[in-house]
């Protein structure tokens, strides 16, 4: 194997199942304004930035707000959606993630994340995965929300590998639309009809062997 590829991880629903507790965020939320929340609604947040999230929230139940009342519900969700990172720990890495990242490892492939959330850091360093990763772009470094391809553009280039040459590993329609208007090779990671417009699917990374990462690298 001597090609090198860019291999760019999402992290929420891809390395941690982080949905859960954006979920349950958010709908403390949306039920203090009387608003249904189900998990269905959950499904329209995944890869969308916080601000986003709660206007489609907002939308569902009919509600307008200020702007001051809107920066209030933004923090406050923040602020419980963290009391359920406190006691994270390499036990919420999503099975098989860690030995597809350990294999790239092995073989010197450059690594990136490419994720919405600003708090993708604290959960790489509690994880323990932060050393796997050889550059971090999250939503405190790009202006553009996926589908935009902004970050895993960003990620690519502080690789310094050409997009086409880039592999992204998402779980969100929106984060498979970004990988393929940015020219790169798409995977999604979850339901495959949600997920069609992938160039591969897989259930979870359990699926993913390393004679697959052997054949991308290949290409
Ligand atoms: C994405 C998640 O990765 O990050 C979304 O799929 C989330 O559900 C978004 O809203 C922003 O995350 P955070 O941690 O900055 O609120
Ligand atoms: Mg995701």
């Amino acid at each position: 194997m001597n090609n090198i590829k860019a291999f760019i991880f999402d992290l929420d629903g891809v390395i941690v199942d982080t949905a859960k507790y954006h979920y349950l965020a958010w709908k403390k939320i949306a039920n203090s304004l009387d608003i249904d929340f189900t998990h269905e609604h959950n499904e329209l947040l995944k890869g969308v930035s916080r601000v986003r999230s709660l206007d489609i929230i907002l939308d569902l139940g009919k509600v307008t707000a200020s702007q001051e009342d809107k920066d209030r519900w933004l923090l406050q969700k923040n602020e419980d959606y963290l009391t359920y990172l406190v006691d994270m720990n390499e036990s919420e890495i999503l099975p098989g993630v860690f030995r597809i990242l350990q294999f790239l490892k092995e073989n010197n492939q450059p690594i990136a994340l490419g994720s919405a959330s600003k708090n993708a850091r604290p959960i790489l360093e509690k994880t323990g995965l932060l050393p796997y990763f050889d550059a971090v772009v999250d939503g405190n470094d790009v202006t553009n929300a996926k589908p935009d391809p902004e970050v895993f553009l960003m990620a690519a280039k502080l690789l310094n590998i050409k997009p086409e040459d880039s592999i992204v590993f998402e779980d969100s329609v929106a984060g498979v639309q970004a990988a393929n208007i940015a020219n790169m090779i798409s995977v999604g990671i979850g339901d495959a009809t949600t997920l069609q417009e992938a160039k591969y699917i897989f259930n979870d990374f359990t699926a993913i062997d390393t004679q697959f990462i052997e054949v991308l690298l290949r290409k």
